[in-house]
């Protein structure tokens, strides 16, 4: 949802004090701008504590590096839009450590956000491309200025074979209501040799449907793991969602369908085509 302009102007204020589990407004609002800048922190999940030696919102997580994100793109995930859940820091660090980005290694973000994977792996010296399919995250992403390219598209609509060449790192936190859709679709971006580091959602490790199933079995071959991750580590976005870390290395003539995969297909005919 959009961070109206007065809860933004009250928000990027020099004097709120946005740190740790709490956002203070140390003066004065009139009221009608009061409520709504409330309203909008107790969207997001906080709660007014008015004891004298607290005087703020608290949040049930460490909002600084949330409301950096929220504000980047003058927007919040309300209760109703919950795809968005920027990576924290502390999980971003663990999937580099299995990354490798090397200086000059090619890499995908593709669901971007706001650049919480892509920052940090281009100051790692990747050269990054991101895809995003929200026009407002995508505006956050070129201000952000990180990326050698920003695609605003739906990532499953792009082909692979439009690609010219796969990348070496792919590196991502799909939306979970597709997460093993978006995770497979970006093995045709990965180069053979490159490696995948994914966030997904806990439900992948017991899902039965087939599609999960299949991609279970398809990591196993490909002798990647699932791990899970800390049941805390997604509070800074206001989320208790578990979460498992995907790595899969792809080795050349492995089983995964690689962008060489896609490459080394035969082409089908179109034997409609007019002319
Ligand atoms: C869980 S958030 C993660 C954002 C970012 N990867 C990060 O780690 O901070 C998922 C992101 O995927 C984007 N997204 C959702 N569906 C998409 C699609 N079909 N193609 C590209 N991006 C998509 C959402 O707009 C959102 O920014």
């Amino acid at each position: 949802m959009e961070i109206p302009s007065g809860v933004y102007d009250v928000l990027t204020d020099p004097r709120t004090v946005i740190t740790d589990d709490r956002v203070q407004l140390p003066f004065q609002l009139d009221r009608p701008r009061y409520e709504q800048v409330d309203k909008v922190l107790k969207e997001i999940g906080g709660r007014w504590d008015g004891r004298k030696n607290v005087r703020a919102h608290v949040f049930p997580f460490p909002v600084e590096e949330y409301m950096r994100a929220c504000l980047a793109t003058r927007e919040f995930p309300s209760r109703n839009e919950q795809g968005w859940y920027p990576t924290p820091s502390m999980v971003v660090d663990e999937m580099l450590a299995h990354a490798g980005v090397r200086e000059g290694m090619s890499v995908l973000e593709p669901s971007a956000g706001t650049g919480n994977i892509a920052g940090p792996a281009a100051e790692s010296g990747g050269v990054v491309d991101c895809v995003e399919i929200d026009e407002r995250r995508v505006r956050a992403l070129n201000a952000l200025g990180v990326a050698r390219r920003v695609v605003h598209a739906d990532f499953l609509d792009l082909d692979p074979l439009d690609c010219p060449h796969g990348y070496q790192r792919v590196l991502m936190n799909p939306p979970f209501s597709a997460a093993v859709q978006h995770v497979m679709h970006a093995l045709g971006f990965l180069d053979d040799g490159g490696t995948l580091v994914s966030i997904l959602p806990e439900s992948v490790m017991w899902h039965s449907d087939r599609a999960t199933t299949e991609f279970r079995e398809l990591i196993a071959l490909a002798d990647g793991t699932l791990t899970r991750l800390p049941d805390e580590s997604f509070a800074p976005s206001g989320t208790k969602v578990r979460t498992v870390l995907c790595v899969v290395d792809a080795e050349p003539g492995g089983p995964l369908p690689t962008h060489g995969w896609h490459q080394r297909q035969p082409r089908q005919l179109d034997l409609f085509s007019v002319g």
